[in-house]
């Protein structure tokens, strides 16, 4: 399949967006340096400290990168459950002297203002999660030369990607590290999450746009795995959270090996929706209790996690990780951009052997 994104990178290798610090210029440019897609993050950001990062890409690699944008959100929290959670909560913030924050600042994570910096100074690459853009936006990019990736965990929300005109679709597993990029989180209606090779089975079957497959992909012979079922790339997040060009807190990359972090759940505990992160004291306590409330509850708990962190607490962090954690390697992202593509050539030889 002619892939929309594969003529950009010699290694079908993305480093996926990381909204929260992860994915700064630094480690997108290091990426994409190496042969690689590397991602910025635009989510909690302004439209001009997204802006900043862009130009700092820019002057340190010529390579292609992209940026992901969170969409703007629906009014469907119910206020009532966010006032229970805020009670729910009382005894952390006295824990961690922090007050919770204002549930209410905003749904939109500055869209139109982050969007409109993209078409006057266009990317090689955009990509949404947490719903789907319009016809019309996804035009107005593409007429900029702009490609589009819209992630998805549904063969329905795929669907929406190619009725939307979309150039790619980011096939999210429930394996996946951080936020489900649900198009609309509905604990009424919720599936339990489909896991990445059958998911991605499902979207090729359904759908004729080029596959991104991400969610705990930490090998190269993984990477053979998804490629194999028929996605044309493959994104890690967890992989490279831990290298040494990745912003994320000293304390997150070192939870990932850590034995006293075993497993990873799906919490809304942090955020008000589903995302995967280490088991800590935190997500056991409040995940039974979170509502679907986002942003609100992300806004709520951020003077927490923050100070959490502060304190060097990483059992009120909110540590985003896939199942795969435990395989992580602290290599320079460069290097484990080569050491993933050697290891899918590696794969790739090893089972043409297997067909002679
Ligand atoms: C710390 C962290 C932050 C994330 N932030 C974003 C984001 O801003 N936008 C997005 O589309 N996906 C985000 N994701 C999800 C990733 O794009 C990707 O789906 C996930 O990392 C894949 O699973 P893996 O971590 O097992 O590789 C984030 C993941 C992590 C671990």
């Amino acid at each position: 399949m002619s892939s929309a994104l594969n003529d950009l990178c010699p290694h079908p290798i993305v480093q996926a967006p990381m909204a929260g610090g992860a994915s700064c210029p630094a480690l997108t440019a290091a990426v994409s340096e190496a042969g690689g897609l590397g991602f910025l993050a635009a989510g909690y950001k302004t439209a001009d400290g997204m802006y900043q990062e862009i130009k700092q890409v820019r002057g340190l690699t010529s390579g292609p990168f992209g940026v992901n944008l969170f969409m703007p959100q629906p009014e469907i929290a119910d206020r009532a459950a966010i006032e229970v959670y805020r009670h729910q909560l009382a005894g952390e913030a006295t824990w961690y002297q922090a007050a919770l924050g204002d549930t209410d600042r905003g749904l939109d994570d500055g869209y139109d203002a982050k969007l409109a910096i993209l078409l006057d100074d266009p990317v090689p690459v955009v990509g949404f999660t947490f719903g789907c853009p319009t016809r019309e936006v996804v035009h107005a990019l593409q007429r900029v030369g702009t490609r589009t990736v819209v992630t998805v965990t549904t063969v329905e929300e795929a669907q929406a990607a190619q009725a939307a005109a979309a150039d790619a679709v980011c096939v999210q597993g429930v394996e996946a590290g951080g936020h489900q990029g649900t198009h609309r989180d509905n604990p009424e209606t919720d599936a339990a999450g489909l896991g990445l090779l059958t998911l991605v089975t499902q979207v090729r079957e359904a759908v004729g746009l080029p596959i991104v497959a991400t969610g705990g992909i930490m090998r190269g012979a993984q990477i053979a795995a998804v490629l194999t079922a028929g996605a044309d790339l493959a994104q890690l997040g967890t992989a490279f959270l831990v290298t040494p060009e990745s912003g994320a807190p000293t304390l997150h990359k070192e939870a990932m090996t850590d034995p006293l972090f075993t497993r990873t759940e799906l919490t809304r505990a942090f955020s008000g929706r589903p995302a995967r992160g280490l088991v800590n004291r935190f997500l056991r306590e409040h995940g039974p209790y979170a509502p679907a409330a986002y942003p609100q509850i992300h806004h709520m708990t951020s003077p927490l996690r923050k100070a959490a962190a502060k304190a060097g607490d990483p059992q009120g962090m909110a540590l985003w990780a896939g199942q795969g954690h435990r395989l992580s390697r602290a290599l320079p992202a460069g290097q484990l951009v080569e050491v993933l593509a050697a290891e899918l050539d590696a794969a790739r030889a090893a089972s043409e052997r297997g067909a002679a």
